[in-house]
Parts: structure tokens; sequence; C-alpha cells
């Protein structure tokens, strides 16, 4: 949630930079994600992403697609502040992400919840351990870990599963555990980079499912950068394109529109 002072400074900075305040205060209160030219630069000289400006409403599912090297990760690690940009400003949840201090960025990673393509998941710890340990570490109480954790493994289909270690698991059912351990928390926002890479089109249309589920019934915030067109077009979700790290769509509702991306 944004908190009054946030709100207030965001609004200043339309009203700066508009001159007249363009933004209804609805419309400011909405958005959990705001990017202002935002341009990553790596030290190597590579530029992943330029002069980016974007808004993601609270609530809304969204994809980032575009080719191999087009930025997708570039954009989501900057989201978690894993990358900072070398201009511009993001805003994720009232918080201004690159200005944070490093003292202060787990006030964001608290926010949030990461899947990876290659799942990351504690070979030695059970399904349910590995759950539980996103828990533990913010220190929550032994009762409210076990509801969080089993609601999180019902959600993803997979309590028949808890006494489990990864390596007795199916990739698409790691991936599950996977999300499970990104949303026990309740964050805001999930952020998926290729969480289907490694799976089937049938295993990736049951992740799909999944985060859809989440989506709509606890109304998180998702952001999923993936390059598999069959998924975004079966989905009809909004779709931010990029292309040799220059944003060259954003649809409210779209498809895999251009074959040549
Ligand atoms: N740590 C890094 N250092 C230097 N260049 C990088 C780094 N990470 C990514 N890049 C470059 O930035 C561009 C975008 O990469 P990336 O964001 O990984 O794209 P995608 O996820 O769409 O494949 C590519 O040219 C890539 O080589
Ligand atoms: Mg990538």
């Amino acid at each position: 949630m944004l908190i009054r002072g946030d709100f207030i400074k965001l609004l200043f900075c339309y009203v700066e930079k508009y001159g007249i305040i363009k933004y209804t205060k609805v419309e400011v209160i909405m958005d959990l994600i705001r990017l202002k030219n935002v341009e990553k630069k790596y030290k190597n000289g590579v530029t992943a992403i330029y002069d980016l400006n974007l808004a993601i409403e609270k609530g809304s599912f969204t994809f980032v697609i575009g080719g191999s090297g087009s930025g997708k990760s570039t954009l989501i690690k900057m989201l978690y502040r894993e990358e900072k940009p070398t201009k511009g400003q993001i805003i994720v949840g009232g918080l201004d992400v690159a200005k944070l201090r490093n003292s202060k960025v787990y006030k964001l990673r608290r926010k949030l919840g990461i899947v990876f393509q290659d799942y990351r998941l504690l070979p030695k710890l059970t399904v349910y351990e590995n759950v539980a340990f996103a828990m533990e570490v913010i220190g929550a109480t032994k009762e409210a870990t076990r509801k969080n954790v089993l609601r999180a493994l019902e959600e993803v289909g997979l309590k028949n599963k808890v006494h489990n270690y990864p390596d007795q698991l199916s990739g698409g059912e790691q991936q599950r555990v996977a999300i499970a351990r990104a949303i026990v928390n309740n964050p805001k926002l999930l952020l998926c980079d290729e969480p289907t890479g490694n799976l089937d089109p049938e295993r990736s249309m049951e992740i799909m499912k999944v985060l859809e589920d989440i989506n709509k019934t606890r109304g998180t915030t998702i952001i999923m950068a993936t390059h598999d067109k069959e998924i975004v077009n079966r989905m009809k979700k909004q779709v931010v394109t990029l292309k040799d790290g220059h944003l060259v769509n954003f649809k409210k509702k779209g498809t895999y529109v251009d074959e040549n991306i």
C-alpha cells in the first residue's frame, strides 16, 4: 500500500512533469509499479533497456515478451533491485527502488515473490520445509507458518506431496513448489522470469492456470517474462513487448502480435 508521504511525493512528481495534475488521485493509487525514463546500461557498455516508461496497475497480470536479449530479465531484475537502473526512476509499492539503501532492500523484497525458470528449491528440504523456509526467515510463528504453507501448497495442488524432496518431483511440480514459496508471505507482487521455460506445453499450461488463479483469488499483481508465444496468445492478458531494449508495444488485452519479435 502507498503510504501517505509516498503518495504525495508521487503526485508532486506528476505536477512537476506536466505542470498540471494529469493523473487523478484514483489512478495514482491504482498503480503498483511506475517506471519513468528508465535506462539500464551494463558495465560492459551494453544497453539492455532504453528510456522505458511504464505503469502497471495493482491486481493486473502482465506478460513481458520479446526475443532473447531484448531486456526482459533486466527489467524484472530492476523491479526487485537485483540491478539498478543507470537512469530514471522505478517505484514499486510506494518505494523508490533505485534510491533504496542496501539496508532497506528487505522492505521491497517483502512486498514481492520471485519465480525463476530453474525452480531453485533447496534439495535437502522437503516440499513443506522449502515453502516454510520463506516464512521462517521473516520470523513468522510456527502456527502462522503452518497455516500459510498449507494454504499455498493447496493453491498449487501439492498438498499431498508435503513430505517429498525436490528430486522426487517432476519439473512441473517443482515449479509449483517454487510458486507456493513465492506467495506464502502473501506478497502484493509476483515476478516470474520464464517460469515455463523448462516445461513441456501441457505442464506449462498447468503453471499458467495456477498463476491465473493466484492473480484472481489473492489479487496478486503478476508480471511474467516469457518468449512463449503460445502461452501469451492463449492467456489474453496485457502485454509489454520489448525489442532490443525498447518498449515497442503495450497492449491492455494482448496477443503476441508481431511474428518478427
Ligand atoms: N550482467 C550483465 N552484464 C552485461 N550485459 C548483460 C548482463 N545481463 C544481460 N546483459 C545483456 O543485456 C541484454 C538484455 O539481456 P536480458 O535482460 O537477459 O534479456 P532477455 O531476458 O530478454 O533475454 C543482452 O544483450 C544481454 O547480453
Ligand atoms: Mg531472460
